[in-house]
């Protein structure tokens, strides 16, 4: 392989990551099943906020990374009314239909634009944040930009803070793999047959999906190296877990 070359297809991947999610397109695509889509995970989206240290009426800012529309943020505002978000994303798109979305919390959300891959944190991101939460987009951005972000996360909570990642995982195993695919097309036919049938946008769409999603087990590694303790699977099912730890006091 010549020199430079795998780092040429990183920029290249990265780059496409981007193109997808940039594009009105790409976000429409995702944003048609949003609501069916918000059902089915609203439950998760609320462990999340059920997880914090915090009396119902203390404030605090929480970070959504990759925020999209907000619906992360959306729960755990639902349960903290004191509580105000960031939310952070780097596609137009999809932050113009959280502006939709969000209307009810003016007041106590604001967007940034922020490329997680960067190790450049944006200055308007406080370093005494009560929560950082991900959901669906970690599994877009290569291992050491993974690692990176989990120590940018570190850095700006405040002592007892919390990170929780909702997330796609890979299997890592074959048989396992197997597996989780049988029950997912027994528990959800429909989703499994329109998979089987993918346009050719949908399949470049879900290549970019899987391009990154790595197992679990390395993913609560870097938590450990990013000093986060209580590290824990808080909730999983077949190839979706949320998991997280906290910032020691
Ligand atoms: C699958 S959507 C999830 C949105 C929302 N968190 C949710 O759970 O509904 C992935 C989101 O991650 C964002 N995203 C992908 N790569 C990103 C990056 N490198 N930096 C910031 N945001 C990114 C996309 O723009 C999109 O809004």
């Amino acid at each position: 392989m010549p020199v430079g070359h795998e780092e040429t297809m990183m920029t290249g991947d990265a780059a496409s990551n981007a193109a997808i999610w940039q594009s009105d397109e790409g976000a429409r695509a995702y944003l048609s099943k949003q609501e069916a889509r918000e059902a089915k995970r609203r439950a998760q989206w609320r462990l999340m906020g059920e997880l914090l240290p915090y009396a119902d009426d203390v404030a605090f800012t929480l970070l959504d990374i990759g925020a999209g529309s907000g619906p992360n943020a959306r729960a755990i505002l639902d349960l903290f009314p004191n509580a105000t978000a960031i939310l952070a994303d780097f596609s137009p798109a999809m932050m113009s239909e959280g502006l939709t979305a969000m209307a009810p919390y003016e007041g106590r959300y604001r967007y940034i634009t922020f490329d997680m891959t960067s190790g450049e944190w944006p200055s308007e991101v406080p370093t005494d944040l009560g929560a950082v939460v991900t959901s669906q987009c970690v599994h877009h951005i290569d291992d050491s930009a993974k690692e990176r972000l989990f120590a940018g996360i570190y850095a700006h909570l405040r002592p007892g803070g919390w990170y929780l990642n909702f997330d796609p995982i890979n299997a890592g195993d074959p048989l396992v793999d197997a597996a989780w695919q049988r029950a997912n097309e027994r528990q959800d036919p429909a989703t499994a047959a329109s998979e089987r049938n993918r346009t050719p946008e949908e399949e470049h769409r879900h290549a970019n999906h899987v391009r990154y999603m790595i197992p679990l087990a390395p993913q609560l590694d870097y938590l450990a190296k990013a000093g986060f303790a209580a590290i824990d699977i808080y909730w999983k099912h077949l190839d979706y877990v949320v998991y997280g730890g906290a910032k020691p006091q």
